[in-house]
C-alpha cells in the first residue's frame, strides 16, 4: 500500500448487456492497482445506455458532455439492445462523445499473448503485437446524407464521406508518433483504396506522404485495404502500427482482434491527443445479448481498456503492473473464460487478475 499521491475524478458509464458486468471488476481492479500505486479514483457513475432511451427517450441527457467534462477519463462498458436500431445507440452516445471531446484517435492495440490460441495456424504467444490507429471523428461516419422517396419503392440514400487535411494530418501523425515511442520495431502502414476512391483516399495517401517526410526514422508501406485484410492473416506479425479512416479501421481492428484470439480481450482508447477534453476507454466488444446475464464474458478486454487508462494518466509503471497480471493470468492457461477454451466465470477471471497484482513485489 502506498499513500494516495492524486485522485482523479473518473466518469463510468457501464451502459448496456455485459458492459453492466465487465465494468464493475474493473473498478475493483484499478482500486487494487491504484492502492499498490498511490493513485486515487473518484467514480462518478452515469446510468445513459438502451434503458435510459426506453425511459427518456434519448441515451443520455442534452447536457450529457458538460457533465462528462470535468473528468479526467470516460470508462465505457458498452452500449446496445435487440430492440433499438443501432444506429440509435451509435448516433446518441458513442458518437456524439467521440466527436464532441475530438477523440481522434481511435488506438486498438491487437496481441497475441502466451498462452492465447490463434485461429491462424502456427502463430505463437509473442508472434503478433500491432497497434490500429483509426481515425475517429470524420472520413466514412460523418453521418451526412438523407433520403429521398424515403421508404417508397423509388428510395434513394445518399451518404458522404468527409475527409479534411487536417483530420487526415493528425491521426496519420498520432500514429507516427506512437510507432516512434512503442517498442523500437518503428513502422507505419497506411490503409488506402485510392484506386476506386479518387478523392478522399488520394487526399489521404498524399497527406501520409506529407507526414512520413517528417520521420525519417519510421519505415512506411501504404496498403489498399483489401490487401491489407488479407495480410493481416497472411504476415500480421510484420505489422507495428497501422493507420486507418473510420470505417476502414472499425473492420480492420476486429480483425487484427481475431487473429490474436478473442474479441474478448481486444481494449481501445479513444484519444483526444491534446488533452483538451477527457478521452474515453472501452472494450472493443458490444453487449453481447447472446451472453449476458451468464456471468460469462471475458473481462480482460476491459481491463486492458483500464491500463490504457492508467498510461494515459501518466502512470506507466501502474499500466505495465496491469498488463503483466493479465498476460501471466493468460499464460498460466487456467482461469479463463469461454471465448478463450476456458469454463470460468467473469468473477474467476477477475479475481485471478486481482490476485496476479497483489502478489508480485
Ligand atoms: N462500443 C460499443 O458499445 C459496441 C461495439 C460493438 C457492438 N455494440 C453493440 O452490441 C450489440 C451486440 O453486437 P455484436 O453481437 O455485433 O457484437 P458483440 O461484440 O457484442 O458480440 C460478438 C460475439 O462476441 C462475443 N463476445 C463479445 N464480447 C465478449 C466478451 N467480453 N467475452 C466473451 N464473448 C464476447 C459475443 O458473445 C458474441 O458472440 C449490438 O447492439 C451492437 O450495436 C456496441
Amino acid at each position: 500500500m502506498n499513500p494516495i499521491m492524486k485522485t482523479h475524478p473518473i466518469a463510468v458509464i457501464p451502459g448496456d448487456g455485459i458492459g453492466q458486468e465487465v465494468i464493475p471488476p474493473t473498478l475493483a481492479l484499478l482500486e487494487a492497482c491504484g492502492a499498490r500505486f498511490g493513485i486515487g479514483f473518484e467514480w462518478k457513475h452515469f446510468d445513459w445506455s438502451a434503458d435510459y432511451y426506453f425511459r427518456h427517450g434519448r441515451m443520455m441527457p442534452e447536457d450529457a458532455l458538460d457533465r462528462l467534462r470535468p473528468h479526467d477519463a470516460i470508462l465505457l462498458g458498452a452500449v446496445g439492445h435487440t430492440d433499438l436500431p443501432d444506429n440509435v445507440t451509435l448516433n446518441g452516445l458513442l458518437l456524439p462523445i467521440r466527436r464532441g471531446f475530438d477523440q481522434y484517435a481511435n488506438v486498438r492495440p491487437a496481441v497475441l499473448f502466451d498462452g492465447v490460441d490463434s485461429p491462424l495456424a502456427g502463430r505463437r504467444g509473442g508472434d503478433i503485437d500491432m497497434v490500429v490507429v483509426r481515425e475517429n471523428t470524420e472520413g466514412e461516419y460523418a453521418q451526412i446524407g438523407g433520403f429521398v422517396y424515403h421508404q417508397q419503392p423509388e428510395e434513394v440514400a445518399v451518404q458522404t464521406s468527409v475527409f479534411t487535411r487536417r483530420g487526415c494530418e493528425r491521426v496519420i501523425r498520432h500514429a507516427f508518433e506512437l510507432a516512434r515511442r512503442r517498442n523500437g520495431r518503428k513502422r507505419v502502414a497506411s490503409i488506402s483504396k485510392a484506386n476506386a476512391q479518387g478523392y478522399s483516399m488520394v487526399l489521404w495517401d498524399r497527406t501520409f506522404a506529407a507526414v512520413a517526410a517528417e520521420f525519417p526514422d519510421i519505415a512506411t508501406e501504404s496498403l489498399l485495404v483489401d490487401a491489407a485484410a488479407m495480410n493481416f492473416v497472411r504476415r500480421p506479425h510484420t505489422f507495428d502500427v497501422v493507420v486507418a479512416s473510420n470505417l476502414f479501421g472499425d473492420i480492420l481492428s476486429d480483425l487484427s482482434a481475431m487473429v490474436c484470439g478473442s474479441i474478448g480481450l481486444a481494449a481501445s482508447a479513444n484519444l483526444d491527443p491534446s488533452r483538451r477534453h477527457p478521452s474515453m476507454f472501452e472494450p472493443v466488444h458490444g453487449t453481447a445479448p447472446d451472453i449476458f446475464g451468464k456471468g460469462i464474458a471475458n473481462p480482460l478486454a476491459a481491463f486492458f481498456s483500464a491500463s490504457m487508462m492508467l498510461d494515459h494518466l501518466g502512470y506507466n509503471e501502474a499500466a505495465l503492473a496491469l498488463e503483466r497480471s493479465i498476460s501471466a493470468v493468460l499464460s498460466a492457461r487456467q482461469a479463463r473464460t469461454a471465448d478463450l477454451g476456458g469454463s470460468s466465470t467473469t468473477s474467476q477471471v477477475s479475481a485471478a487478475v486481482v490476485s496476479e497484482l497483489s502478489s508480485k513485489p
